[in-house]
């Protein structure tokens, strides 16, 4: 008998003893149940006592699915009976960091009205786990998934919100950092200790000697700290790889019990109420000498494996991937549209976001639309996660060969959009500022909130008037592109109201070496007060957000898949596509220019509720979202 089918027969017993009759996990173990085997094989097949580490791995299936919920039981047959739920165009999501915005979970529970009024259905927690007590990397560190951070709250806090969102029909998304540990999680502390079986779940090595068989290839994510991916630990006495900071240490998922005890701590969340997980730093989960440690095939093959088994035991919750690499890397995360190889439902459109940034830096908009035709194709079954500004730097993440084939020479121009950022290019309209530039390889990245980086500071900080304007629209165009792209946009809680750059994090030893902070402010509730002002930049950016969320719902083809077309209007100053079959056509002026385009036929400009017969005018920054008559 082949062992696939011995296993999952064995697994088919043990579920039915212990699991309820009405309970569907066989029925999807026939699905998915040989799927995940064979992407577990072909990572741990050769291993000595395979199928018992295939059994272990079942059985926390089958533990899970025993603990779930009957109310997350319901949601999962729901969503089942509507597979691709999250491709809905009425699905609008939203970030925080808990503390920041409510000051805990259960605060976050009284404040769902401000969401709901923005129209959000969609609720990113950023990180919420415990962590350590220094330097935590804003909680991507993490010390414990089974505990909150405690000033944040319980477990039992989390729960409720989940139900509180569930109740509204909203969402909850957290993260999963599942590269990596904490430093002072137990399984790293027993690694430290010497307990053989939790050093096997990272990557330790006796010598230096024996890391320069992976160093030469290794990209610095954080050249600030280390120029490396290596730190001695005292106490143990060996090194560790940990590619982000020193005390983020990488886990190993050669050895298959990793890959269970991180298949617990996926579920034991799903069993919470999260509905979408965002898997962080996704392509460094496999390494392999001799290779640059990203995105190797081993990498999709164990979010392929988790997805299977995440089918099996909480259908409910789907995976978004983030991945900061080259445009069709960050693509290959969905996987394809049958079910062997499905990885990720969603993904941050990395490229979208810093194409928008870019367009408006140059006011031209020839390398967004060669972007969107050569990468925005995903299959069926992905949507984009379009977003302005995510609670990480900006990285000019543009794929060379498109500058190239635009003759932009790909080095120059990222140097030109980090100085333009940082303020430091002539006519610069932005105040940002640049994090982990590094020397070697001259690689810079900006921080900065959307509404400093698009003018609004510089504009208020001179009360120049027509500036002001200016970044207005600035942050209404770019919204309204990424609102208007099939996939779930993604607001960044704050940039409703045009928050600035919060420079208080420079006082806290703890935060100061790490710019990201200037962007990541204490939501301000007087200032959201301004938003019922007539006249004010809050009601001005908040109502024009607002509208357009909303007027998204009217457009099924804006809910995710592919069908979306860049248009060549003949005037590179101006970014043109098309959504669906002609559903929408969305236009926006990324200059400071008046301009005139031609369309042909006519329309109804929704938001300006205006009428359009042949060609249209631009106003600088414009956007207009048109509808065929
Ligand atoms: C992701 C997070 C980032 C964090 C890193 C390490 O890229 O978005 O904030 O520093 O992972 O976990």
């Amino acid at each position: 008998m082949p062992l696939s089918t011995s296993v999952l027969s064995e697994v088919a017993v043990r579920a039915a003893a212990q699991l309820d009759e009405s309970d569907e996990f066989i029925d999807r173990l026939a699905t998915y149940g040989g799927i995940a085997i064979g992407h577990l094989e072909a990572l741990y097949g050769d291993r000595e006592h395979f199928e018992d580490a295939l059994l272990d791995i079942f059985d926390v299936a089958i533990d899970a699915a025993g603990a779930r919920s009957e109310e997350l039981h319901r949601r999962d047959r729901a969503r089942e009976a509507n597979p691709r739920w999250y491709q809905s165009p009425d699905l609008v999501g939203a970030w925080v960091y808990v503390d920041r915005f409510s000051g805990d979970l259960p605060g976050l529970v009284d404040r769902l009205d401000y969401l709901a009024e923005l129209g959000v259905s969609y609720l990113h927690a950023m990180p919420l786990f415990a962590r350590p007590d220094g330097a935590n990397d804003g909680g991507y560190a993490v010390s414990d998934y089974r505990k909150i951070h405690p000033p944040l709250g319980t477990m039992a806090d989390l729960e409720k919100v989940a139900a509180a969102l569930h109740d509204r029909g909203m969402s909850l998304a957290v993260d999963f950092v599942f590269n990596h540990t904490a430093s002072d999680h137990p399984w790293a502390i027993g690694a430290s200790k010497g307990r053989v079986a939790d050093q096997e779940c990272y990557f330790t090595f006796e010598t230096e000697e024996e890391t320069r068989v992976y160093q030469p290839w290794l990209r610095a994510i954080f050249p600030d700290e280390k120029p490396g991916s290596f730190i001695f630990d005292g106490t143990m006495e060996r090194w560790v790889w940990s590619t982000f900071h020193n005390y983020q240490w990488d886990l190993n998922y050669r050895n298959p019990e990793t890959f269970r005890r991180m298949l617990g701590e996926m579920l034991y969340l799903a069993n919470r109420g999260v509905d979408v997980l965002r898997l962080d730093a996704v392509p460094f989960i496999w390494k392999e000498a001799g290779t640059t440690c990203e995105g190797l095939p081993q990498a999709h093959q164990i979010i392929k494996a988790f997805n299977a088994l995440v089918r099996i035991a909480a259908p409910g919750m789907v995976f978004k991937s983030e991945a900061i690499v080259h445009p069709d890397e960050v693509r290959s995360y969905f996987g394809d549209d049958m079910p062997a190889g499905r990885e990720c439902e969603l993904a941050y459109h990395a490229l979208l976001m810093v194409e928008l940034w870019e367009a408006l830096a140059t006011g031209y908009t020839h390398l967004l639309r060669r972007s969107m035709e050569a990468h925005f194709a995903i299959p069926h079954r992905g949507a984009w996660v379009n977003y302005v500004r995510s609670h990480d730097d900006i990285g000019w993440g543009f794929a060379d060969e498109d500058a190239f084939a635009l003759g932009i020479d790909p080095g120059l121009h990222r140097s030109f959009l980090t100085a333009t950022y940082a303020g430091t290019a002539a006519g610069s309209f932005a105040r940002g500022t640049p994090f982990q530039v590094n020397p070697v390889t001259g690689d810079a990245r900006i921080s900065g909130t959307t509404a400093s980086l698009a003018g609004l500071e510089r504009a208020l900080l001179h009360a120049d008037e027509a500036a002001i304007e200016l970044a207005v629209r600035r942050i209404l165009l770019i919204h309204g592109i990424a609102i208007a792209t099939p996939g779930i946009p993604l607001l960044n809680l704050g940039d409703e109201l045009g928050t600035l750059n919060d420079p208080s994090y420079l006082y806290d030893p703890l935060l100061a070496a790490d710019s990201r902070w200037i962007h990541r402010a204490p939501f301000d509730w007087r200032r959201a007060e301004r938003r019922h002002q007539d006249g004010t930049i809050e009601a001005r950016l908040h109502g024009g957000i607002a509208r357009m969320v909303r007027m998204r719902a009217r457009f099924p083809a804006l809910g995710g898949g592919r069908r979306y077309r860049p248009l060549d209007v003949g005037n590179d100053r101006v970014y043109a596509a098309v959504v669906g079959e002609e559903e929408l056509v969305v236009l926006g002026n990324f200059s400071a220019e008046r301009h005139l385009v031609e369309l042909g036929g006519f329309f109804t400009d929704v938001l300006a509720e205006e009428p359009i017969h042949e060609r249209c005018v631009l106003e600088p920054y414009a956007l207009r979202w048109l509808v065929p008559e």
